[in-house]
């Protein structure tokens, strides 16, 4: 009798039987390209801490979002770096700031190819930074900032916006802004709720992407990293609120939650593959100590393999090409 008689390596023989069993795919529409549009420039202005992202000028964003729908990305995520920042965060729903605009022309240029979707939060707009607006002693009062938040939902909606990303983690957000959105007819805008948003050590170089304000940290409102089951109550919040799609974010240290919260939702998740992770990987690129390609495609795999029916990631263009070679 031969042994041992149970041989699973049988399944990774050849690449042809691997690629019959793989069970996850990764395919471009499955891919979601965040983008910076800034007030002012003509030319884009390079991210020191994300080599290859850019800040785009208007017309640099429209070439950039062409070539991501011609590598057949399922859509584009903005946000916009206003040239003036007050404390309730004006330029949000001021339908000339530059959130807005970039929207309405993305929409003219790509909107029948791509899901075209804006970041719904106040913390590119504050002076101070914070992801709403403050109450007199300083902290973040959230049902002020609801208002706020219906306010920029409108406009974004009015400005063409696909799809509205909830980003601030403000208690009651998807349900006032739904309703917000329904009064005034905008019943197809998409929502897409942060339900696990962590607050991340991995978010540093998207402050320097948008000229990041913030004094302190946002932990009164995003989640503490050692907490699964509070992730996943929020999620069933957002989705109970009446969410399209919920988010797990930062994406390769919440891996857990983002398969939790799969198993939890009806509705499609998301991950988001934020600046840290990519700066990560392009350091160690950039070093020659990891392979570049292997690692953005294993990175954005294992998402998917967590459960992510989406990921949002700054290699989206790129990636979709590699995926099409
Ligand atoms: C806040 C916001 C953040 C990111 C997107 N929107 C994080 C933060 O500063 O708390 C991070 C995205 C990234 O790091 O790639 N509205």
């Amino acid at each position: 009798m031969s042994f041992p008689e149970i041989r699973p390596r049988r399944l990774r023989q050849s690449s042809a039987v691997r690629n019959l069993v793989r069970e996850t795919s990764l395919e471009p529409r499955q891919l979601v390209l965040p983008m910076f549009v800034r007030e002012g420039i003509s030319e884009a202005v390079q991210i020191t801490s994300m080599p290859g992202v850019a800040q785009h000028s208007l017309d640099s964003l429209r070439r950039a979002a062409v070539e991501a729908a011609e590598a057949g990305v399922g859509g584009v995520m903005l946000f916009g770096v206003p040239a003036v920042r007050d404390a309730i965060g004006s330029g949000a729903d001021d339908p000339h700031g530059i959130l807005n605009v970039a929207t309405t022309a993305l929409i003219k240029e790509v909107g029948d190819a791509l899901v075209v979707q804006t970041d719904l939060c106040l913390d590119e707009f504050t002076d101070h930074g914070h992801c709403g607006v403050l109450a007199d002693d300083g902290s973040v009062d959230n049902d002020a900032t609801l208002e706020r938040y219906v306010a920029m939902a409108l406009a974004q909606a009015r400005a063409g916006s696909h799809l509205l990303g909830l980003s601030g983690m403000m208690d009651g957000q998807v349900a006032a802004i739904r309703r917000g959105l329904d009064a005034e007819g905008f019943t197809d805008t998409l929502l897409l709720g942060y339900a696990a948003k962590y607050a991340s050590a991995f978010y540093g170089p998207f402050r320097e992407a948008v000229d990041s304000q913030l004094q302190g940290d946002r932990r009164t409102y995003q989640l503490d990293p050692g907490n699964r089951r509070e992730g996943l109550r929020e999620a069933l919040i957002d989705e109970a609120e009446g969410a399209d799609i919920v988010m797990v974010k930062p994406a390769m240290s919440f891996l857990d939650v983002l398969r939790e919260v799969r198993d939890a939702v009806h509705i499609p998740v998301w991950a988001y593959q934020i600046s840290g992770e990519y700066a990560m990987i392009e350091a160690a690129s950039a070093n020659g100590w990891i392979d570049r390609r292997a690692a953005v495609l294993e990175s954005l795999l294992s998402i998917r393999r967590a459960g992510a029916d989406a990921v949002l990631t700054y290699w989206a263009t790129e990636a979709a090409g590699w995926l099409r070679d």
